[in-house]
């Protein structure tokens, strides 16, 4: 065949970013077309670049695009010298194998990855000889999703380059007519406006965007290296009688299902809020302002229920209340002085919501139980499995569950299954300015129940994606796709029943005709697109043989219909001597990189140095890459300065083993280490709330021991000196205790006491302790409002055997690098190590900067266990 195949691994992405920067005019992105057309709500869209490399020598380029997270990529192809490479799905073990080979081979590699909240990004490279040309053909399809009323379709534009030929055409077809169109997005702005023509007739539409190259250097959001931004094309289609639009092809059929002129059932919706410490600062701000929007929305029969909790519940009422003026000034006040504090109870306050629920039936009304949560349950009942269990037994399938799980310390699998179980969904809430829109947002979206205990029915259908809904809401769909028995059109009867207010209602087609026209396989794909979808959410709720069941029945769907679902990889083959890749659809759970990266993009060559340097302490030269082994530019993503706390579990099945990370604890705590000659930081973490031993002289009968918060990175809430039996000098945030035998004494302000060998000197923000030639300084920092403590010791006391984590010696290292993949090599041996963040708290004005992470047993010279004391 005259071709390799060969794989990336995730590193090999982090590395793109920096490579392939062009001297100018060397090659140009001569034509970049991404075309959309959306049928029946089904978008199939193709994005092709078309590159010249006018050098005399070979070059590398880049094919780098956003797509939605919500679509699945069909189609890859390159075209390069009348030759023609097809990107292949494969399974993952395939793809796995192929991988395996590659990197014994010493070839580099990467994946798809997330980015922002909504899209993630592909990227594949070639090398192209002197004075060639490549043709690179994306497509992806997704069925859009009606939210709020409309069906937004994204697009993202970000050659890379500015372009002669930049177009992105988007046509829309709807049998049932369009009722609007409009455009939206990043790059829909003043200076692009006489870019962009839209055009709407009836069942067709059609929108246009051909920027011109100035346009696409002088928007905003745009620059020299052309456009980086989004439009979003949001429509509707008219729905004139309540049973919606069926459609029929080739023995498949499509039923969209939204009516719109039912009126409102009244709910009974609870509450329940997370107020552990680590909502504290902006999360908590956020859900009050938000909580208050929802209050002033509620109708006057309504009836709600509000609980706080941590590892306590707060009631607003015991009671469901309605939703009078009276009760929601009452709930008003609540909300305000809804307080961050302890640790979460999840368990305790879903139950609890549930109950209110449970106590208060109404007849013709639909009940919603929201948990807002930020974090892992780490009190009470803490078993995921336990917590799921009895929650579903709580709610019996009466009414539906919705979490929303604030930032990327929840674990966010754990609340999809939950809300999986119990007929609702969850829902990622960003820790960004707008949180307090998103979970309104949220709610608006289930704030107007017209219909519950919905029943699709298909007589003559089989092959069904899901049918039974527990409620409708206003401006949301219900998507319905099956075969048709023997594409017998004249037997299949579609029919709704459901209930609503108090009522039931059956819809079924009047018109008594399907429209059958729909372009030929295309409804196909549309069913075998849900039910792919269907199918990964149901997995997530089984297990043993039945998992395996559905995991196999997926994954068939996905190879025959060619998707790169998280069951497939699609294997990426170049020309002869060349990396290949394997590309892998990313899942919910990982923490996408932040979306600001991408609107703000490095301009210039050395600003991506100084960017590298700027966390890394190293000055960094960026060469193309030649396919020797990177030094840099594995270091570019981990190292980026996100407040990301947690490992990113990249446990897309691929190569897993490679991130062998302990599991996530509930609370852990970064500590950077010294290194000799200041080398690039390694650090580490510690696990749980527990009493660190800092500095122990046995010989002046000195110990200081320190209590490190339950919160994740919260630094210490105390740190005790103790001099011999009966001298301890206790210092938290806010004072000072200074005990003598009996007597304690407590210091609030500045103060320079002087006590026995020892001088305490407390001003502003730090207290400075010495003790003959020891200097320690304890200093005062603060995060979300929490004051905490963070020792430095400026001074070791002179003569030896110190212990603890303060006297500890400067590490040395070696980088071990094999392929894209970091190992270290310490005194303790050699292990994995990942490139993350740690916030350096021993300045005044804490930073954040990158480091090594390794497991804290291969940093510090003895057992982490010894550096652990019982009491404080
Ligand atoms: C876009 O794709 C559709 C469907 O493949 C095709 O019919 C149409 O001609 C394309 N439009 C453009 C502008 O290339
Ligand atoms: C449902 O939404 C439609 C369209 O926005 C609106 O006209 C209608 O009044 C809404 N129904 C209820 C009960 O709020
Ligand atoms: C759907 O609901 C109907 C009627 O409520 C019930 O008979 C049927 O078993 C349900 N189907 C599934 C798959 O749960
Ligand atoms: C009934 O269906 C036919 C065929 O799809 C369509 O032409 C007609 O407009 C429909 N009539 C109504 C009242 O919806």
């Amino acid at each position: 065949m005259g071709r390799a195949s060969v794989l990336l691994t995730v590193f090999g992405l982090l590395l793109a970013l920096t490579v392939s920067l062009p001297n100018k005019d060397d090659w140009d992105i001569y034509s970049f077309h991404i075309n959309s057309t959306v049928t029946s709500r089904y978008a199939t869209t193709v994005i092709t670049s078309r590159v010249a490399n006018r050098m005399n020598e070979p070059k590398e380029i880049e094919f780098h695009v956003q797509i939605p997270k919500n679509a699945f990529i069909s189609r890859f192809r390159m075209m390069m010298d009348g030759q023609v490479y097809d990107g292949v799905v494969k399974t993952k073990e395939q793809a796995q194998e192929q991988y395996t080979r590659a990197v014994s081979r010493g070839e580099s590699a990467g994946i798809v990855r997330s980015v922002g909240r909504t899209m993630e990004e592909f990227k594949t490279s070639v090398t192209v000889a002197a004075h060639k040309k490549v043709t690179f053909e994306l497509t992806y399809e997704e069925l859009l999703k009606r939210t709020h009323g409309k069906y937004e379709l994204q697009i993202y534009a970000r050659p890379m380059k500015p372009v002669e030929d930049f177009k992105a055409d988007v046509h829309i077809h709807e049998k049932a007519g369009i009722s609007f169109v409009d455009v939206k997005g990043g790059l829909s702005t003043k200076a692009l406006a006489n870019a962009i023509t839209k055009t709407h007739a009836d069942k067709q539409a059609w929108v246009h965007f051909y920027p011109t190259v100035d346009q696409q250097k002088n928007c905003d959001s745009c620059g020299e290296e052309g456009m980086n931004g989004d439009l979003v094309i949001a429509y509707d289609v008219n729905r004139d009688n309540g049973f919606g639009d069926i459609k029929t092809s080739d023995g498949y059929f499509i039923h969209h299902f939204a009516p719109s002129s039912l009126p409102r059932i009244p709910k009974n919706v609870v509450f329940v809020i997370d107020r552990s410490g680590s909502m504290r600062g902006r999360k908590i701000t956020q859900t009050r302002t938000a909580l208050l929007r929802i209050l002033n929305d509620l109708a006057e029969d309504d009836f709600f229920g509000l609980i706080s909790f941590d590892r306590e519940i707060i009631h607003f009422k015991r009671e469901l209340v309605q939703a009078t003026a009276l009760n929601l000034e009452g709930a008003r006040g609540f909300v305000r002085n809804i307080e961050d504090r302890g640790s979460t109870d999840i368990n305790a306050a879903v139950l609890e919501g549930a109950h209110i629920l449970n106590e208060h039936p109404r007849e013709g009304s639909a009940s919603i139980l929201i948990l807002l949560t930020d974090g892992d349950p780490t009190s009470g009942v803490t078993n995921f499995d336990t917590i799921q269990s009895n929650v579903k037994q709580a709610i019996a399938g009466k009414f539906p569950l919705y979490c929303l799980g604030f930032g990327f310390d929840v674990k966010f699998e754990f609340l999809e299954k939950m809300s999986l179980q119990n007929n609702g969904v969850a829902r990622r809430i960003y820790e960004d300015s707008d949180a307090d829109l998103q979970l309104k947002g949220f709610y608006d979206e289930v704030a107007t129940p017209l219909l519950t205990d919905i029943t699709m029915i298909y007589v003559g259908g089989t092959n069904l994606t899901k049918t039974n809904f527990s409620q409708y809401y206003n401006g949301s769909e219900i998507v319905v796709a099956g075969e048709i028995i023997d594409n017998n059109v004249e037997i299949f009867t579609p029919q709704v029943v459901a209930i609503s207010s108090k009522q039931k209602v059956t819809f079924s087609n009047t018109n008594g005709s399907v429209d059958s026209s729909v372009s030929d396989g295309l409804l196909q794909r549309v069913w075998a697109y849900l039910t792919v979808k269907q199918l990964l959410e149901k997995e997530l709720l089984l297990s043993g043989p039945e998992k395996e069941k559905v995991n196999k029945e997926a994954l068939e769907l996905s190879l025959t219909y060619g998707f790169v679902t998280p069951l497939t990889s699609m294997v990426v083959t170049k020309p002869e001597g060349e990396s290949s890749e394997t590309h892998h659809k990313p899942k919910e759970r990982e923490e996408p990189l932040p979306q600001s990266y991408h609107r703000s993009p490095m301009r210039s060559y050395d600003q991506r140095r100084r960017f590298i340097k700027s966390f890394s302490g190293r000055s960094a030269s960026l060469r193309p890459r030649t396919g020797t082994p990177f030094e840099w530019k594995p270091f570019v993503y981990d190292g980026f300065p996100t407040r990301r706390y947690s490992y990113p579990p990249l446990d897309d099945g691929f190569p897993t083993r490679r991130y062998s990370y302990p599991p996530l604890a509930p609370v852990s705590h970064r500590f950077l280490m010294k290194t000799v000659n200041d080398t690039y930081p390694l650090c580490f973490d510690i696990v749980g709330a527990v009493i660190v031993k800092l500095l122990h002289h046995p010989g002046t009968e000195l110990y200081i021991n320190g209590v490190l918060d339950s919160i994740k990175n919260g630094g210490f809430k105390e740190i005790v000196i103790h001099v011999g039996a009966d001298f301890h000098i206790k210092v938290e945030p806010e004072r000072i205790s200074l005990q003598q035998g009996q007597n304690i004494t407590h210091y609030t302000r500045a103060e320079n006491v002087t006590a026995g060998r020892f001088t305490v000197n407390r001003i502003k923000k730090q207290t400075e302790v010495t003790d003959g030639d020891m200097r320690l300084v304890i200093l005062v920092h603060e995060k979300h409002g929490r004051k905490f403590l963070w020792p430095v010791l400026r001074k070791l006391p002179s003569a030896g055997d110190t212990e603890g984590l303060l006297a500890l010696n400067h590490v040395q290292y070696e980088e071990v690098h094999q392929d894209a993949h970091t190992k270290v090599k310490t005194a303790k041996g050699e292990t994995d190590a990942q490139r993350s963040t740690a916030v350096d708290l021993r300045i005044r004005r804490p930073v954040e900067v990158g480091c090594c992470l390794i497991p804290a047993d291969f940093v510090l010279p003895r057992p982490l266990t010894d550096f652990l004391v019982a009491h404080v």
